[in-house]
């Protein structure tokens, strides 16, 4: 891989971090700007990780951080594990920031400089409009996110370099999701839901879950870090689908912002939290988008994966929209059912399930799974039932006999839909799906909520 920056690169990358640096300054003179600031730390983190990509390739090939394009006519051994850099310019860049969102609170607090001199001011304060305690909540939630994801991205690296099994290292998300939990139990401690219209007579208005709702929130770590490493195995699929789910996210987030509708709303900082997680997220991915996209000059790693998944199921759970997350995860979940079979061992499950490469026409076609010993009888019928329901491909022999069959995933199943196609193609397919989902499950968010609860929260 050449790992030098283009001319036209490198110029472009120093003017866009001098602009943000320049920007950054200026916030102080203000009230701090923590969005502002948040934009700024974003483009900061996007050329730093470009550039890092770039220097830091042939070092990660020397330490076997490689992996082989399995898609490609010339199997070449490009570097692996670039999300751990992703992951590292983004806690660096996060931790930066920790300031910003807080500057007025210092300030005030000490009023200015440093000075604490505002025990005069709080009898003021305690009967007026400046009553201004530090926001300890609002940092340990921040604080909190970043330990887990910095637990996450311990996981990932392991992963990588010593390829855990699936059985142990499923769990690790929820471990890392503790810090962000105790936060959540002592800052919110919300363990209600609220009915839906047709289910009330039953279980009242509010329904609370109790603990359930604590597990209800380590399962979603679980399956948004795991769901995205198993939606890949094409140049650009794992960062293009998290970039997708992120720009809805902040999509979700800015709706509750003004101008757009009434400030203050009660949501609003649970939005800007969020928008503070992603929009370095956003940054990141996007660097690691152009090296990675079809034809990859660099693969992202488990790191990468759990990391982004990790970034969703914090920024939903501290920002509260756990279940507009789960909207927005709807193709990662219909892969994860889809999948079930071959994850559980029901039917064999190979080491790579990505598609095959027809190194005749250069396309892709849904790569296939032998069953050398004869299935169970329930389970052949099994497939046989969904190969007539056009959601597997199966190959039987002259007895009836199931023989084969299409791997189990999204990505194989678009392949049997839309016949062979070449890698960017199929990506860019994927990701049209999984936004027209997003969109919709959002419009279905704000607009059916209605019909099934008595207010959508937006209003
Ligand atoms: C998961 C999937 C596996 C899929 C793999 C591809 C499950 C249970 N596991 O395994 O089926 O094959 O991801 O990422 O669903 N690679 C490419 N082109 C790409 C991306 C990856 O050829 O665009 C190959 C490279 O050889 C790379 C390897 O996949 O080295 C990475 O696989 P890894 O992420 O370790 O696989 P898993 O996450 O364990
Ligand atoms: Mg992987």
């Amino acid at each position: 891989m050449s790992t030098a920056l283009s001319s036209t690169e490198a110029y472009s990358l120093l003017s866009l971090s001098l602009a943000a640096v320049g920007v950054l300054l200026n916030t102080f003179t203000g009230e701090g700007e923590p969005l502002i600031a948040s934009i700024a730390f974003s483009c900061l983190a996007f050329s730093s990780c470009y550039a890092l990509i770039r220097w830091l390739g042939n070092a990660f090939i020397r330490r076997g951080f490689k992996g082989k394009d399995l898609c490609k006519l010339k199997q070449t051994e490009i570097p692996e594990t670039m999300g751990a850099v992703c992951a590292m310019v983004y806690l660096f860049t996060i931790i930066t920031f920790i300031p910003w969102p807080f500057y007025k609170d210092i300030v005030v607090a000490t009023s200015g400089g440093g000075n604490r001199d505002v025990i005069k001011e709080l009898e003021e304060v305690e009967t007026g409009r400046l009553l201004h305690r530090f926001p300890h909540n609002k940092l340990a939630s921040y604080l909190s996110a970043i330990l887990s994801l910095q637990t996450i991205v311990l996981l990932g690296i392991g992963d990588d370099l010593f390829d855990i099994r699936w059985r142990h290292k499923v769990f690790i998300p929820a471990v890392a999701a503790i810090p962000m939990l105790i936060v959540y139990f002592v800052d919110f401690g919300v363990t209600q839901m609220v009915v839906p219209i047709p289910l009330r007579p039953y279980l009242g208005e509010l329904f609370d879950l109790g603990w359930l709702y604590y597990a209800y929130m380590a399962l979603l770590s679980i399956f948004s870090s795991n769901s995205i490493n198993i939606l890949a195995g094409i140049n650009g699929i794992e960062v293009a689908q998290s970039l997708v789910i992120a720009v809805l996210i902040v999509a979700n987030d800015v709706l509750y912002l003004s101008p757009f509708t009434a400030y203050p709303h009660p949501a609003t900082d649970s939005h800007l939290f969020s928008l503070y997680l992603l929009l370095p997220f956003i940054g990141v991915s996007l660097a690691l988008l152009k090296h990675n996209w079809f034809p990859a000059k660099v693969f992202v790693g488990d790191t990468y994966c759990y990391f982004a998944g990790m970034v969703f199921a914090v920024d939903g759970i501290l920002g509260h929209f756990s279940k507009t997350l789960i909207l927005l995860l709807l193709p990662q979940g219909f892969n994860f059912i889809y999948s079930a079979p071959q994850l559980f061992h029901i039917v064999p499950c190979p080491r790579h399930r990505l598609p095959h490469f027809n190194a005749r026409t250069g396309l892709l076609e849904c790569s296939r799974v032998e069953f050398k010993k004869p299935l169970a009888r329930p389970v052949a019928e099994g497939l046989k039932v969904l190969h007539r329901l056009r959601l597997l491909d199966v190959e039987t022999d002259e007895n009836g006999q199931v023989v084969s069959s299409s791997n189990f995933t999204l990505i194989n199943l678009w392949l049997v839909w839309f016949g062979p196609m070449r890698e960017d193609r199929l990506a860019l397919g994927l990701l049209a799906f999984q936004t027209a989902v997003g969109v919709a499950g959002l419009l279905v968010r704000h607009r059916m909520a209605l019909l099934v609860f008595t207010a959508d929260n937006w209003y």
